[in-house]
């Protein structure tokens, strides 16, 4: 029996909805077939917008969506995607297999996409191959409301009104393919680049994130914020609200990857292993950032995360299309909680991708859709988005093998606005369920219900079976004043409302 304390009166940090943030690359499947097909398509689509993975998106409240890259954003160049389709530039996608890249989704077409999402925009800048007057243009093309050459142009494409960019990033893995920088150069071209992405929008500034680190690279994040930390925030313009981290877990290591349905029972710990490394990664640059910014202004915005393998076989290895079983499913779940539980610092993460891509939500083949089991994670923790968390512990005992251990189970609460306490919980022991006695401190438990989602370690869905892995109700949680006594089945994820 797993004793878990939650104190519901005991509110911790805000849950920023942007934490359930996603990532939309042009990469492979993951725009074009996956969520755009154009509106000549077979395949029902609104504006050329899949129908069927909009809806599903929506079922789970995209807040925001990260674009056009990833490696992608530092080599693209946005006037080649605005203007008449059929006079845009076709081109090589030298970065991902080396496709052609027909710029039929651009800037137009990504705002429509995130108005159906109903979700925020979050555009990525080009610093590693672009100018600072085209990061400018951009700028300008999409958020200025007055008279410029540039607002004539956006008008003449058919767009009258200005959009609203939430946030935009000032580059992507510069210390990488975003142009191979050491951090001081690096952040020398921040501070140039960010002063000329103008919040024209004075009610609606825009949030700039600068390029963070790969991993444990912590030279970068001190390097980096003692260039431009302290005088940029004084300066009229230019102020950092947010300083990226990547991290994708590598079951074999980056060369091997290995694969994402076949593994044994220690490659399944690794992963969970690597998984919860994100932990560690978080503590240790949220504490270089603690030093210069002890304030919190400026947020941990890990926008890249999720599982990394080797691709499907017989597909383009530059598409990175991967398969999806409950093992991500527990990735997900406890980095989500680990997110939620260091909410303080963790402003906004974005899956690594949202559709056809490394850990996506959705897969497509042709007109079929399938959800994975990372998508019902998204679903059961989707009551977290701008909730309080609260305080919440337990002792769970360690599982694995050999080397790779790790607590059993792993958790986080909230309480959100209407008062509803919401909890989840995953078990990440692949063969045992685990009986759990819950304490619930400062409310009263009036009802409970719960949902879901388990299955063997494998288990996956696929278009010819995509409902093997769903969420399902839980009724086994029953509540004797303020307990909560309830037995979690071996490899799942739980979601609890408590009224
Ligand atoms: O998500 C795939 C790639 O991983 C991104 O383009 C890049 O930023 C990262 O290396």
């Amino acid at each position: 029996m797993t004793n878990y304390i939650i104190d519901a009166g005991k509110p911790v940090a805000t849950i920023h909805r942007e934490i359930y943030g996603h990532f939309a690359e042009h990469l492979g499947r993951g725009i074009y077939q996956g969520i755009y097909v154009g509106e000549g398509s077979p395949i029902p689509n609104e504006n050329g917008m899949r129908r069927d993975v909009v809806e599903a998106l929506r079922a789970i409240r995209v807040p925001v969506l990260r674009w056009p890259g990833g490696c992608f954003a530092d080599e693209y160049h946005w006037m080649d995607g605005i203007g008449p389709k059929e006079s845009r530039k076709r081109m090589i996608n030298t970065h991902w297999g080396g496709v052609v890249e027909d710029n039929s989704f651009g800037t137009h077409e990504f705002f429509e996409l995130c108005s159906q999402l109903g979700c925020m925009a979050y555009v990525n800048g080009n610093v590693g191959s672009g100018t600072v007057q085209e990061m400018s243009e951009w700028v300008e093309y999409m958020t200025f409301d007055g008279v410029s050459p540039m607002t004539a142009l956006r008008a003449r494409n058919g767009q009258e009104k200005p959009w609203r960019v939430d946030y935009f990033g000032v580059g992507n893995e510069n210390w990488g393919c975003g142009g191979n920088m050491n951090p001081e150069f690096y952040a020398n071209l921040y501070r140039r680049y960010q002063t000329y992405v103008r919040d024209y929008d004075k009610a609606h500034p825009i949030r700039r994130i600068c390029c963070g680190a790969n991993v444990d690279d912590y030279e970068w994040t001190e390097q980096v914020l003692s260039t431009c930390y302290r005088r940029t925030q004084k300066a009229q313009h230019g102020f950092m609200d947010g300083l990226s981290l990547h991290y994708y877990v590598h079951p074999e290591g980056w060369e091997i990857k290995g694969s994402a349905t076949e593994f044994d029972t220690e490659t399944f710990y690794k992963t969970l292993c690597k998984a919860r490394y994100m932990e560690e990664l978080i503590e240790k640059h949220g504490a270089i950032l603690d030093r210069y910014d002890p304030d919190g202004h400026v947020g941990l915005i890990v926008d890249e995360w999720g599982t990394w393998y080797t691709v499907e076989p017989g597909t383009n290895p530059g598409f990175l299309y991967q398969q999806n079983t409950m093992r991500d499913a527990l990735v997900a779940a406890l980095t989500l909680d680990i997110f939620n539980k260091h909410a303080k610092r963790v402003r906004m993460a974005n899956l690594a991708q949202m559709v056809n891509v490394l850990q996506s939500v959705l897969l497509t083949e042709g007109e079929k859709m399938i959800k994975t089991p990372t998508y019902h994670v998204f679903d059961l923790y989707q009551a977290h988005q701008d909730a309080q968390l609260v305080e919440s512990h337990m002792e769970a005992d360690a599982i694995g093998t050999g080397e790779w251990t790790l607590p059993r189970l792993t958790e986080s609460a909230s309480v959100a606005a209407d008062g509803t306490l919401h909890i989840t919980l995953s078990n990440l022991d692949p063969e045992h369920a685990c009986p759990i006695e819950t304490e619930i401190r400062g409310r009263a438990v009036r009802k409970v219900t719960g949902r879901v989602l388990h299955g063997e370690m494998h288990a996956k869905n696929t278009f010819d079976a995509p409902e093997q892995v769903a969420v399902t109700p839980f009724t086994d949680a029953a509540a004797e004043g303020n307990r909560l006594r309830f037995t979690m089945p071996a490899c799942s994820v739980l979601s609890l409302r408590v009224e």
